[in-house]
């Protein structure tokens, strides 16, 4: 038996990083299925060159051969390109990869990170804002853009379980529902009663009554997530305010390198590192691995793999603490195939 892992390095550091996190699942040996790794093509370069961003076959390997997947990072442009739309925004909605999973926990005080960080954003991964249904019109001042934003009830109440369920598995047990719904009622509204409504629906029996739920407007969330971040646990948002609130958290053990991630749905898995494709450092062989190395193990826990994950975490964890090999991004001198090297011995 064989464990399929589809790889989409896309762009930028994202193939600098995914080589990273093939060699952690390799150094696992035989405590996991037999990974076979097929490559599968993606990103802004490849439209550059093909007109398609994200080709059928790459999306009906995914859905038929393969078990799980990596994804690296995208370039998306920042202009309106003709033709092109983000492969992996399309991804987490073709393959219905409605949670998005991102951890951040402080493991040393590395490069001014904060000391008693633990927390996992739960951001919601197939609608809001991020449906891309914006128009641009002439009107009587000049022109007028809009954008619809969408939040189901559907929606809501699967994040919101992703939610819970997650609180579960952790020794707080602790939900605070981001939202804006003191200006935006009605769809963050939706999306705040929704959450909030799960832990007493009739098939979740009293699973989650342990749980303590809170809530905090995005704004402030940012400033206390600054000042006091031992006060989140998990942390359940729409998601444009997820994408946002989990880089802001990044900063938080500092670098945007060692954030992890899992898109997860009901039948697929795919992991990927929350930073993107940083232009200003690919090609040189110092970006961070270490996000990409924690994504596949996220991915091999959600697998039921928790062994093997444990030991991808405790080794990375272990180079984070020594802090004798480490890339710039936390203030050390090594190149990315010296940290991967490390954390390759020590699983
Ligand atoms: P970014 O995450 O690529 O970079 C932000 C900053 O963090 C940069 O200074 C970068 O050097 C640093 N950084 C990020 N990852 C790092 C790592 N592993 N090691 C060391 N330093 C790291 O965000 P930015 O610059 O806003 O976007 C660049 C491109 O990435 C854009 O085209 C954007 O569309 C794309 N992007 C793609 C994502 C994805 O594929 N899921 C997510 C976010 C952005
Ligand atoms: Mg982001």
């Amino acid at each position: 038996q064989s464990l399929k892992i589809g790889m989409l390095p896309a762009d930028g550091i994202g193939r600098e990083v995914l080589p990273a996190a093939r060699a952690a699942i390799i150094a696992l040996g035989s405590s996991i299925p037999k990974p076979e790794f097929i490559d599968l093509a993606a990103g802004f370069e490849l439209f550059t060159k093909t007109g398609t961003a994200l080709p059928d076959e790459t999306v009906s390997i995914l859905q038929n051969e393969c078990d799980c997947a990596l994804f690296g990072a995208v370039s998306s442009p920042s202009r309106k390109v003709v033709g092109y739309s983000s492969p992996i925004v399309a991804l987490r909605k073709k393959m219905d990869l409605y949670a998005n999973i991102r951890p951040v926990a402080s493991v040393a005080a590395t490069a001014g990170g904060k000391p008693d960080v633990d927390l996992v954003v739960i951001r919601e991964n197939t609608e809001c804002l991020y449906i891309k249904q914006e128009t641009l019109q002439q009107g009587e001042f000049g022109k007028e853009a809009r954008a619809t934003r969408l939040i189901t009830e559907r929606a809501s109440r699967r994040i919101g379980d992703m939610a819970f369920k997650t609180a579960l598995s952790r020794p707080r047990k602790h939900v605070t529902i981001i939202h804006k719904s003191n200006v935006l009622s009605v769809t963050d509204g939706l999306f705040r009663e929704t959450v909030r409504a799960v832990p007493a629906l009739p098939e979740v029996n009293g699973r989650y009554d342990q749980i303590t739920i809170a809530e905090q407007l995005v704004d402030s969330a940012v400033y206390r997530l600054f000042r006091e971040p031992h006060i989140f646990d998990v942390m359940v948002a729409p998601n444009l305010y997820g994408d946002i609130l989990s880089d802001a958290a990044a900063a938080l053990v500092g670098s945007l390198g060692l954030v992890p991630s899992i898109n997860a749905g009901d039948s697929f898995v795919m992991g990927e590192p929350v930073h993107g494709s940083a232009p200003d450092i690919a090609g040189q062989d110092i970006a961070n691995p270490l996000a990409a190395m924690r994504s596949a193990a996220l991915m091999l826990r959600h697998l039921g793999y928790g062994e093997g994950a444990d030991r991808i975490e405790k080794a990375v964890d272990e180079v984070i603490r020594e802090g004798n090999v480490l890339t710039p991004d936390l203030g050390g001198k090594s190149k990315t195939s010296e940290v991967v090297n490390e954390v390759v011995k020590r699983i």
